[in-house]
Formats: C-alpha cells, sequence, structure tokens
C-alpha cells in the first residue's frame, strides 16, 4: 500500500487547542490508528511540525510525543521539505497574519475559527487563498459533536415538522483568577487581544444554526462585561475590556426564531454545558454535545399553570433518548480527516474561508448590534 506522508506546520500547538484536540486528539491519533486511507489505498500520513514561541515548551511537547521536528520560525518551518498545510491555533489576533504567510508560501491552509477579527480580513483570505490555487478550511467542530449529529438527523427525518424556534443555553462560570486560577487564557477577556464571548462563540452559533436548523437572516445582541476586572496567568490584575457574556437573537430563514445565551458568567444547572432545545409543530428535541432526547407531540404531556400546587410531573422523565446508531470519533479529528482527504482530492470539503467568514460576520453583526441598540440585518456575502 502507498503511503504519502503530509508535513503539517502546526503553529500555536503550546496552547489549549493547539495541544490537547489538534495535536494529540486529532494528528497522533490520526497516526496512532495507522494513517487514513484514501479511495484509492493511499495512506495520508500526517508528519507535524511543530511551531510556537518558546522553544523550551516546543521541545517538550515533542519529547513527550517522539517528534523531532519544531521551530519558533514559522518562514523557517513552511520552508521544510515535505510541508503541504498550514495550521493555525494561536491566539485570535495573530492569525490573520500568518495564515497570509502561509497562502504566499502556497501552502493549503487549515485554521482555528474565528478565521480572522472582521469579515472584510477575513473575505481576503479567502481571495487570496483562491488566488494561489490553495485548498481551505475553518474548524466548525460543533457539527461533528454526538448530540448535534443526533439532532441533524432528527431535522434531515422531518422529525420536528415546522420547526418554530430554537434556545441555546451555552456557558460556566470561569474564575476571575484571585482565589482560584481562571480556567481560561486572560486574552479571551481583553478586546485589544481578539477576546470576547462573542468573537468567541457567534461563529460557532452561525454554522450550526445554518447548517443544522436553517440560515441565519437577522441578529440582535446584547452583550455585557458582567466582571469587570480578573487577574491573569501571572497574578497580576488587569481591566477585563471584553464582553463576558453575549444574549443574542437570530432570525433563520422560514422564519425559525433563535435565541441563543452565551455566558462565561453563569453556573451550570444543565445536564452539558452547551444545550439546544429546538421545538417544532411536530415534536421537540435537547441535544447537547453527546447527548440528544426528544419528545414526540404524541406523547406531550398537558400541563395545567397552578402556582398553588407543587409540580406532580416530572416532566424530564417524559424525554426518549435518541439512541447514537453508529459510533462517533472525537469531532476535531473528523473534521481533521475529511480535510487531509480534501488536500489529498479525495472528497469535498464545504466548511471553508468563506463559511468561516460567515462566523465572522456574525460576530462582527453582533458586536454592532450590541452597540447601536438594533437588529440588523445578516445579508449574503459575496464570494
Ligand atoms: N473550536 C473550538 O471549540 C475552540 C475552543 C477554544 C478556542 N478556540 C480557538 O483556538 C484559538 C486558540 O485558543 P486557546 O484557547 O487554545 O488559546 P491559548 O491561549 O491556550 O493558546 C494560544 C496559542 O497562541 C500562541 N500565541 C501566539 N501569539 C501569542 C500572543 N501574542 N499572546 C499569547 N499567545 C500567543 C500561544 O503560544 C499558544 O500556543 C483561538 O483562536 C480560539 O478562538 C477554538
Amino acid at each position: 500500500m502507498a503511503r504519502r506522508s503530509i508535513g503539517i506546520v502546526l503553529n500555536g500547538v503550546t496552547g489549549r487547542m493547539g495541544y490537547r484536540q489538534h495535536l494529540v486528539r486529532s494528528i497522533l491519533a490520526i497516526r496512532d490508528q495507522g494513517g487514513l486511507t484514501t479511495a484509492d489505498g493511499t495512506v495520508l500520513w500526517p508528519e507535524p511540525i511543530l511551531v510556537g514561541r518558546s522553544e523550551v515548551k516546543l521541545r517538550a511537547i515533542a519529547e513527550r510525543h517522539g517528534l523531532t521536528e519544531w521551530s519558533t520560525d514559522l518562514g523557517e518551518a513552511l520552508a521544510r521539505p515535505g510541508v503541504e498545510v498550514y495550521f493555525d491555533t494561536q491566539i485570535t489576533g495573530a492569525r490573520a497574519a500568518a495564515v497570509r504567510t502561509a497562502i504566499e508560501a502556497g501552502k493549503h491552509v487549515y485554521t482555528e475559527k474565528p478565521l480572522a477579527e472582521d469579515v472584510e480580513e477575513a473575505l481576503e483570505l479567502a481571495r487570496l487563498a483562491d488566488e494561489a490555487g490553495i485548498r481551505h478550511g475553518v474548524v466548525q467542530d460543533k457539527l461533528f459533536l454526538p448530540g448535534l449529529l443526533k439532532l441533524k438527523r432528527l431535522v434531515d427525518g422531518g422529525f420536528f415538522g415546522r420547526i418554530l424556534s430554537v434556545r441555546g443555553e451555552f456557558g460556566y462560570w470561569v474564575f476571575e483568577g484571585d482565589w482560584q486560577e481562571a480556567q481560561r487564557p486572560s486574552w479571551n477577556y481583553r478586546v485589544e487581544d481578539g477576546g470576547g464571548i462573542i468573537a468567541d462563540m457567534f461563529c460557532h452559533w452561525r454554522y450550526v444554526l445554518d447548517n443544522v436548523i436553517a440560515p441565519v437572516r437577522s441578529v440582535q445582541a446584547l452583550g455585557a462585561i458582567h466582571i469587570p476586572e480578573r487577574v491573569d496567568e501571572n497574578g497580576k490584575p488587569y481591566a477585563a475590556t471584553a464582553d463576558d457574556a453575549a444574549y443574542g437573537i437570530f432570525e433563520l430563514e422560514g422564519g425559525v426564531i433563535a435565541q441563543v445565551n452565551s455566558s462565561w458568567t453563569t453556573r451550570v444547572f444543565r445536564d452539558e454545558l452547551v444545550e439546544f432545545q429546538v421545538d417544532g409543530t411536530e415534536g421537540s428535541a435537547v441535544a447537547g454535545l453527546r447527548r440528544c432526547r426528544v419528545q414526540h407531540r404524541s406523547m406531550t404531556p398537558k400541563p395545567v399553570w397552578n402556582p398553588d400546587l407543587p409540580a406532580t410531573e416530572d416532566f424530564r422523565a417524559q424525554w426518549q433518548e435518541v439512541p447514537d446508531n453508529t459510533e462517533f470519533d472525537n469531532g476535531f479529528k473528523t473534521q481533521w480527516e475529511l480535510f487531509l482527504r480534501h488536500v489529498a482530492d479525495d472528497g469535498a470539503f464545504p466548511w471553508d474561508f468563506y463559511a468561516g467568514a460567515r462566523g465572522v460576520q456574525l460576530a462582527e453583526l453582533g458586536l454592532r448590534s450590541w452597540k447601536e441598540g438594533r437588529r440588523i440585518e445578516v445579508p449574503e456575502l459575496a464570494k
């Protein structure tokens, strides 16, 4: 069987996402399974080249995983023989410049979201990538979560009848960093470093709503900086200049109304860190990261409002679990496999820079809606 090595420059691999989800759970997991077999029998074999700012950290990661290639110089790494793909998982503010460098070097580019800090820059990257004739893609991991795959299956199977509304709850308490260490990096709370929950999460909500329910046509958002001061990784207090919660209403094609709360300042009273309830004329579903439960029209109870009596029904027990019916792999890995196949001419990859730009567009319009205090139409992006 022919084996084709694909050199992949992974930039930002010392970070949370870069290390855990992309290097360990995706690239190394693909190697552990013996590579990726394409339709013609060729085995694709990813060869990671770790890139970052700290040689000490890169060397430690490489040694831990038996890897030999790393660099603190992006240009030099891209020029190494065998490199075909550039992957970016740096902080958001550092992304566009590095992606440009990779496009100029003629590499295929796959990147974490958001693609850029504003839609103009995102579209410019898409245009440059097309002109250079490279393959491009943006991480849209939530589409590959078991819970959302089961939800999509219900939509495709016509379970809901006419979909009326979607209610999404995302969030958890991110510690301020004073008496307990924060579990997210401090740049997330500084707008000057590309932080903010609208910039972070609205690109996810864009592809989730567009792909699973219906295309987003308008946005109305209210952001908030609930915790104005936090303490950083070095124990130093800093002003939190970026939104740590966002309350959004989105109108979708066909009149569906989606409300999504995104918050790093809420305590979880849910089964999963994100949950979407979809209500339709024929039935409803609640989907999380892994689970999806349904209640069909025929199984819907008839509650009667009476605050004088304690609730007599266990409403949660009236829902049914949607079976997996298949094995779900890690979502980041699944999308990596699709991108590598795409690079090797072994399949389509619809989650390109234009899809990434649509995510950036929703974040940008969400921020504008908050600032101007009004509902804003989401126009089609010209390719
Ligand atoms: N798809 C998802 O679900 C998901 C989840 C979290 C984060 N992300 C995205 O992944 C990217 C990385 O996020 P993270 O949470 O891993 O962040 P992180 O702070 O843990 O890692 C950031 C990486 O960027 C590097 N970096 C480059 N320039 C830097 C600078 N000037 N200051 C600080 N670090 C710099 C760091 O060395 C580190 O390797 C972001 O763009 C974020 O939006 C995606």
